[in-house]
């Protein structure tokens, strides 16, 4: 998969796609990275990106037109990709469109910056996608958000396909308390049934972890979980178990 990203600023995606999971995807040939900077785009002189905005006002707006050319080369050079624009205005990203865009061959990600964007520019993007609800100085940080968690998504990525196997199955749900050593830290034991190696008896346990740590700490996350009937059983369980 590829991912290309039209940024000002591309110095911001030199050391985060240097380490870990983005470092080890790289290496396998399983990702690569199109770093463009959008100012090599721009015609005049001072390589100018933005103006002042139309109808007055502060701050500076992004301009189309370097952006409009750093797609017409990608296209000439390597194909259109599906391109999305990092927005506060967009859809919220989640885990399933993550996956939704794993599949994608190549992807490109487009940051905005400084106040706005020449809002002509939607028409040239497939998709607008914010990391959430609150305001970022640009798209760069959301685009690496994007790229962490689609690059998980690949298979081989992750080295060990039984995690993703697991994730999968536990989909929707957070994931269940983890301990190592020691089993005892200033009087706070590690839960025996862990050191018990019964592993069918461990799976029940995690399982029902994880199911009580959704429905505490996020109960908005089980209206879109499905239960299986182990599942329904102990959350029953969970509920009777509640004080009070
Ligand atoms: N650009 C600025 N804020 C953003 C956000 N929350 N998500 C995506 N892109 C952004």
């Amino acid at each position: 998969m590829i991912f290309t990203v039209l940024t000002l600023f591309p110095g911001i995606f030199d050391s985060p796609l240097r380490e870990s999971i983005t470092k080890k995807a790289v290496e396998k040939g399983l990702i690569s990275f199109n770093i463009a900077n959008i100012r090599e785009y721009a015609d005049d002189a001072h390589k100018t990106c933005d103006d002042a905005p139309y109808g007055g006002g502060p701050g500076m707006v992004m301009k189309i037109e370097p952006i409009y050319r750093a797609m017409a080369h990608l296209e000439k050079t390597m194909g259109r990709p599906r391109y999305i624009l990092l927005s506060p205005q967009g859809r919220i990203f989640d885990e399933e469109t993550a996956i939704r865009y794993s599949h994608i061959k190549h992807l490109c990600l487009v940051c905005g910056r400084y106040e706005g964007l020449d809002e002509r520019v939607l028409d040239l993007v497939d998709e607008e996608v914010s990391i959430g609800d609150y305001v970022l100085s640009g798209g760069e940080i959301p685009a690496l958000v994007l790229i962490d968690a689609i690059t998980r998504c690949i298979p081989g990525v992750l080295g060990n396909e039984q995690s993703s196997v697991d994730e999968s199955f536990s989909r929707g749900l957070l994931e269940y308390p983890q301990y190592t050593r020691p089993d005892v830290f200033m009087d706070m034991e590690v839960p025996p049934v862990l050191l018990s190696g019964n592993h069918e008896e461990i799976r029940k346990w995690r399982r029902k972890e994880a199911l009580k740590k959704t429905i505490f700490k996020r109960p908005d996350l089980m209206n879109r979980f499905t239960p299986t009937d182990e599942d329904r059983k102990m959350i029953r369980e969970i509920m009777e178990e509640m004080p009070g």
